[in-house]
């Protein structure tokens, strides 16, 4: 099987490529490396000693992207290709709207131009906005609090249309909820550029003293312990459902828009978060507490049963199996890629 990946050398795509090409798909790789290097696709390549095709480009030059779909005869796309920096999108908002929204679209008109109508889609539980009840449910309401968490919904509302207008799109949506840790072997990982904005690799950063503490945004929350609740997943725990869900597009009869929770259904604290990675990687962790993020959520958890069902996926790691890989490929790679 032929699968367009779009984005496929950032953190979540380069570890779906390698449980992918276990699985002997072949991959075509399109991606600007915006926020991403080449060596990750070259360490999964010399993993499994398997070859992708990685074609350098953006989603908005759709001449180019037309080119592709000329060239090659795709039999689904996963498409991950996106900007996620939450903070970056306050600051600049058409930036997202047009790299997010408008990327998407030309995407989808290729796709539906050469007939290709299966799609797994990289969505986030920034869906559900504010919870209004916990666990969450893929039917929960949703809403958005920042640039970047509307992006995903525009599009969602999109290839929700785009289902009802012509049955036969087959379209994965997954809500990712925290995704953290790396391939066990150490050599594919999370790369942030500059300051992380999310939490483990903040902490990773401070393991191997490239930062002095990690600021605790506030301890004042309803939840156990004051700190923020989310449900962290393995990386490879995600990268596994979208192999799942490419397998469901082949084998199942169900068309339309189909959108599936991938969390664990576990919620662990900010101060549960740093006990962890202190006992994985034998380190102390120092942290301070500080003010609130602004839109920050008190707890966020998913229920992931839907996955199960449809898919027969489970998330299969721990939190000890997460804050272990993490910490492998941070030791390994301190400052990330080319940088060994
Ligand atoms: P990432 O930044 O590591 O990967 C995204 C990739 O897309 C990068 O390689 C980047 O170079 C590429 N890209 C961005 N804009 C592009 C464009 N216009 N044309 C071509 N390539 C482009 O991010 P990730 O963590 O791997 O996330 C993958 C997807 O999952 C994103 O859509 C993100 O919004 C979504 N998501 C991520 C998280 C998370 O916490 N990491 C959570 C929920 C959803
Ligand atoms: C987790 C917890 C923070 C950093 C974001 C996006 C979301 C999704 C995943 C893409 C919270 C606390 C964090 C730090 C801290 N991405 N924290 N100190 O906010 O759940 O989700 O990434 O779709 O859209 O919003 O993840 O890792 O930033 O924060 O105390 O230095 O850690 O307050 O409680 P978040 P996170």
């Amino acid at each position: 099987m032929n699968i367009l990946v779009t984005g496929g050398a950032g953190y979540i795509g380069s570890h779906t490529c390698f449980e992918m090409l276990q699985e002997n798909y072949n991959i075509i790789v399109y991606d600007n490396l915006s926020n991403s290097s080449l060596e990750a696709l070259k360490r999964v390549e010399k993993l499994t000693g398997k070859k992708i095709e990685f074609i350098e480009g953006d989603l908005l030059d759709i001449e180019k992207l037309e080119e592709v779909f000329q060239n090659e005869k795709f039999d689904a796309v996963i498409h991950f290709a996106g900007l996620k920096a939450v903070g970056e999108s306050v600051q600049k908002p058409l930036k997202y709207y047009d790299n997010n929204v408008t990327g998407t679209l030309n995407l989808l008109k290729l796709m539906q131009n050469h007939n290709v109508k299966e799609l797994v889609f990289s969505s986030s539980a920034t869906v559900y906005g504010v919870p209004k009840e916990l666990p969450l449910t893929e039917s929960s309401p949703r809403s958005t609090t920042n640039p970047y968490g509307t992006s995903k919904l525009v599009i969602e509302y999109i290839l929700e249309d785009l289902a009802k207008s012509d049955p036969e799109w087959k379209i994965i949506s997954l809500r990712y909820f925290n995704p953290i840790g790396a391939h066990k072997s150490g050599e594919i990982g999370e790369d942030p550029n500059g300051i992380p904005n999310n939490l483990l690799p903040y902490i990773s950063q401070v393991a191997v003293k490239l930062r002095k503490n990690v600021n605790v945004f506030g301890n004042d929350y309803d939840t156990k312990d004051g700190t923020g609740v989310r449900d962290y997943i393995h990386v490879v725990d995600l990268a596994m459902g979208h192999v799942f869900a490419l397998k469901y597009l082949k084998d199942s009869q169900e068309q339309g828009f189909i959108p599936i929770n991938l969390g664990t259904g576990n919620g662990y604290s900010v101060l549960e978060m740093i006990k962890a990675f202190e006992k994985a990687s034998k380190t102390i962790i120092p942290y301070q507490i500080v003010e609130r993020r602004d839109g920050d959520i008190a707890e966020c958890y998913a229920d992931p049963i839907c996955a199960y069902n449809k898919l027969g996926w489970k998330a299969q790691n721990s939190l000890e199996d997460m804050c272990q890989d993490a910490w492998n490929w941070q030791k390994n790679n301190p400052t990330g890629y080319n940088k060994k």
